[in-house]
């Protein structure tokens, strides 16, 4: 697709999707920068303004659909807006995390997109493309409701492939390693999971696994360049990185096949000789 037309980045305040909002301006797109608290965005329009891009910031909140009003003329959205629960094991995770996580990752992108179809119907199609996560291909202990939040997005994108097939929109499933953001940051805590004795083990290895990414982290920026290359290219398959780590694991999980793949995972999380 030519970069023309509005595009919408979800949770533009900071991370991935203020980088990506940036560059999608600079690409050419007019961007509307969603963020719950456009006080938070101060200065983004201003800095896409000096590189010669249009941007302008208004309040999207996902769980607020009041606020959920996707512009006439829209070409591209992107679902970034995300949050990540405590790392608990599934025993132990109230149904509420369950439900906040969902509320978020899955419900409010549910809405946003659900209001957006027919606007990039309108236009004549474009582009769709969800924020999910390269720790979909592992079986990462503790992140249950994060890891099943965004699995549901990822079916969910699936079925839009052949729903909005006809209307010209073309679905991206864009699954990040580690990006060097917030998010990123606070995942560098020992895992609240470790407080039970009977998880700590487990605990411990996801801890270690996280701390050995630190030498693989990727900048938004980068990130955002590889996003916004993916949206431009009419021939992107569905899923793809946007990071050396992700796009290494999406090779090696499409060569190896999903169960051999996890099975070569298991060790990293599991103690040996530990279960059958
Ligand atoms: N960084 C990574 O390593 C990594 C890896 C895999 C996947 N991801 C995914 O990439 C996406 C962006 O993550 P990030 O690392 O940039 O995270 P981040 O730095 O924590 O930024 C998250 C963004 O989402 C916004 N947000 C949270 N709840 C929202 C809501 N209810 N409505 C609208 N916006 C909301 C935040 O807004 P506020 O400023 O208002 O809080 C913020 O702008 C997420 O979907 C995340 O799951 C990230």
């Amino acid at each position: 697709m030519k970069a023309e037309g509005t595009a919408m980045v979800s949770g533009a305040s900071r991370g991935i999707g203020r980088s990506l909002a940036l560059e999608l301006a600079a690409r050419g797109f007019e961007v509307v920068a969603g963020a719950r608290d456009p006080a938070s965005a101060a200065g983004l329009a201003e800095e896409a303004g000096r590189a010669g891009g249009r941007l302008r910031v208004e309040r999207l909140d996902v769980t607020r659909p009041e606020t959920l009003a996707p512009p006439d003329g829209l070409r591209v959205l992107v679902n970034n807006a995300g949050v990540e629960p405590e790392y608990l094991p599934v025993e132990h995770t109230p149904l509420d995390v369950w439900r906040r996580v969902f509320e978020t990752n899955l419900f409010g992108l549910v809405e946003l997109t659900r209001r957006s179809i027919p606007k990039l119907r309108a236009t004549g199609g474009g582009v769709l493309c969800n924020v999910t996560t390269s720790s979909l291909l592992a079986p990462v202990p503790l992140y249950a409701a994060y890891r099943a939040s965004k699995a549901a997005v990822s079916a969910f994108g699936e079925t839009l492939t052949a729903e909005l097939h006809a209307f010209g929109i073309r679905m991206l499933e864009i699954l990040p390693g580690p990006i060097g953001t917030e998010m990123f940051a606070q995942s560098a805590r020992r895992p609240e999971g470790a407080r039970y004795s009977e998880y700590r083990g487990v605990a411990e290895r996801v801890h270690a696994g996280r701390m050995g990414t630190e030498a693989s982290v990727t900048a938004p920026e980068d990130a955002a360049r590889a996003i916004a290359d993916a949206i431009l290219d009419d021939d992107a398959p569905l899923r793809l990185g946007c990071d050396p780590l992700s796009d290494g694991l999406l090779a090696s999980w499409r060569e190896q096949g999903d169960e051999a793949f996890r099975r070569g995972m298991l060790p990293a999380f599991v103690a040996p000789g530990a279960g059958s």
